[in-house]
């Protein structure tokens, strides 16, 4: 009997429930029973079920019989946040349709519109699905009004669930039989398959997740990686249901892991194609890129003894995770350390706090910035990862910082107050459209710089939580940058140089002296404390020269209360970090870098 594949993805906006979703169907096909049904099943990180998020691609296969036909439903599920975009890009290229879900109480958001148009992309067939119906204050004739209006969709093939009380899920399974395209592709023909997802096992190393575009894939075969241009033997392969279950063949149109004793998971490319090794191979599948790191920050063992241990730490992460990457950099003021770069800012939170789980080091975090490209004098462009790279501003022709495409869904009562936001953060105004009475899109291009730090949270309290934020690359564009320095008594402080606007260069230059100029101790000079853009000062204070000496009002007085005084600046002086002839302690570098 012939097996009919289908083979999807569920898309959402976060907490729209696709992960309870994804229960229910596995529950309803009986891979598995209600007893075994553990609470969100896919998202099988710790740290993922804390945050409540999925962050990395899974699939799962359902097989059942109805009718009297066989059904394997591969289920692949992508992760919710925009800095795994281009994960979710692989994940919708293996599928030939979507659930789109959308919750019947809080109707279509930024990410739902952000998924969908890439589900287009990929001339996907979508399944509009409402969810949650079970809620008292559900109301899905009027989303499935908005999803009409925002996304095409047609109301009347909604398909209407609670994936909570399974009401709905069988009609839904029945759709996606129905609806969604059996995939294509010769068993026969020369092997291809795209690889979408990795993750590492302790014991058998790399996990590779592949969809089988055409030809067949056997254990004990050998097959080659064509972007990495590495080969290996298949020593075991098979599909997940839930659980690992291994089998002896893959064909054209299934979805499914391969095992091939690869010891790091920056060997396996999300995106590339495998092959049969030589000539014969087939072609290489469209859409291959290198992870984009966008974010940079510094990480520095506060304790500089701590540098191997923290090393060692980063190792282990970036072997799970080749979207993370870190090279030593060392630094005056914070010593030796490492530049770590991210996907994003989510990324950067999920990395930073695996780090602080899986080690015991203390870190300083160094303000994260995002990727700039300079055009220099001699006509070259150059990649800038850290502040301090950029030139001085005599070799600069063109400065130019990332820009993002901003989706902002938000009740019109709120409309004015994001405006204002987006506006401030340099964002100008693409476009304004009614999603339906009452709720609105507003799309703008900001620089992500300005986007990354805060601009989520900030739309989220200007808009009582009901404004929601998406976003994509556009590319890069030139802009009025520099970097602004600070000077300790005429010597650059190289942790706390930045990339900023010239219009808050100022204002910024003027904040950080004022800072510093409070956190730095009294010396037996005058220290001077001055921002600078290129050899130009823009701010100055003073810190003036020390008058009196610590002990000296404990002359012929309590020796123990002396002696405790100086014990005191003996440990204070382990956080010194000395630039020039000045002692700077590590508090001060704190204060100034979370200032932002
Ligand atoms: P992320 O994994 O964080 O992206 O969220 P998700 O979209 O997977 O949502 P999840 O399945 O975790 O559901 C979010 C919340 O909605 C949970 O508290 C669910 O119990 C609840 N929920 C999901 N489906 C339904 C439903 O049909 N009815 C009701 N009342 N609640 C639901």
């Amino acid at each position: 009997m012939s097996v009919h594949i289908r083979n999807f993805a569920i898309i959402a906006h976060i907490d729209h429930g696709k992960s309870t979703l994804a229960d229910r169907l596995l529950e309803h096909t009986g891979t598995v029973s209600n007893r075994e049904m553990k609470e969100q099943l896919l998202d099988d990180l710790e740290l993922e079920r804390q945050r409540g998020i999925t962050i990395k691609a899974r699939a799962v296969v359902m097989q059942f019989e109805r009718n009297g036909k066989k059904y394997e439903l591969n289920l692949i599920d992508t992760p919710g946040h925009v800095d795994f975009q281009y994960e979710v890009s692989r994940s919708l290229a293996c599928c030939e349709g979507v659930l789109l879900l959308v919750d019947a109480f809080q109707g279509v958001e930024a990410q739902t519109v952000a998924n969908a148009y890439a589900a287009m992309e990929h001339d996907l067939k979508i399944i509009p699905v409402i969810n949650k119906i079970d809620l008292m204050h559900a109301r899905p004739d009027e989303v499935a009004e908005e999803m009409m209006n925002s996304l095409g969709t047609d109301p009347d093939e909604c398909v209407r669930v609670s994936a909570k009380t399974g009401e709905g899920v069988d009609g839904l399974v029945d759709a996606i039989i129905e609806h969604i395209p059996p995939p294509t592709g010769d068993p026969k023909a020369t092997l291809q398959a795209m690889v979408f997802d990795s993750n590492y096992d302790d014991y058998r190393g790399a996990i590779t997740y592949v969809r089988i575009m055409q030809g067949t894939v056997k254990k004990g075969q050998k097959i080659a990686f064509l972007r990495s241009g590495t080969s290996h033997e298949v020593v075991e392969l098979g599909r997940f249901a839930p659980q690992r279950q291994s089998t002896d063949v893959l064909a054209a149109g299934q979805v499914g892991y391969l095992i091939c004793n690869i010891k790091s998971l920056g060997d396996v490319h999300i995106g590339d194609t495998i092959s049969i090794p030589g000539d014969k191979a087939a072609e290489a599948l469209p859409g291959y890129s290198r992870p984009k790191r966008m974010v940079y920050c510094g990480l520095f063992p506060s304790d500089g003894q701590d540098f191997s241990e923290l090393r060692d730490a980063l190792e282990r992460l970036a072997v799970n995770d080749p979207s993370f990457e870190f090279e030593p950099e060392t630094s005056d003021a914070l010593g030796f350390g490492f530049r770590c770069g991210f996907l994003g800012l989510l990324h950067m939170e999920i990395v930073q706090q695996r780090l602080e789980k899986e080690s015991d080091v203390d870190l300083v975090q160094t303000a994260p910035n995002v990727t700039y490209e300079i055009i220099n004098k001699r006509g070259e462009t150059i990649t800038i990862h850290k502040p301090q790279d950029v030139p001085d501003p005599g070799d600069i022709e063109e400065f130019r910082q990332p820009i993002v495409r901003c989706n902002v869904i938000v009740p019109d009562d709120f409309i004015g107050a994001v405006m204002k936001l987006c506006q401030e953060r340099r964002g100008i105004q693409q476009s304004q459209e009614y999603l339906a009475a009452g709720r609105a899109m507003l799309t703008y291009d900001i620089p992500l710089a300005e986007v990354v730090y805060d601009l989520h949270d900030k739309i989220k309290s200007a808009t009582r939580g009901y404004g929601t934020l998406d976003y994509e690359m556009v590319g890069y564009e030139a802009a009025d940058l520099c970097r602004l320095d600070i000077m300790v008594n005429g010597n650059r402080v190289d942790a706390l140089s930045v990339v900023c606007n010239k219009a808050d260069a100022d204002r910024r230059g003027r904040a950080v002296a004022k800072t510093l100029k409070k956190e730095i101790e009294r010396h037996m000079f005058e220290v001077a404390v001055q921002a600078a853009i290129g050899s130009r000062v823009i701010a100055r204070e003073t810190v003036p020269a020390m008058r009196k000496n610590v002990t000296a009002k404990c002359y012929g007085g309590d020796i123990t209360r002396k002696r405790k005084l100086l014990q005191k600046q003996k440990e204070g002086k382990k956080r010194m970090k000395a630039i020039g002839n000045v002692e700077i302690s590590q508090k001060a570098f704190m204060a100034v870098l979370s200032d932002g």
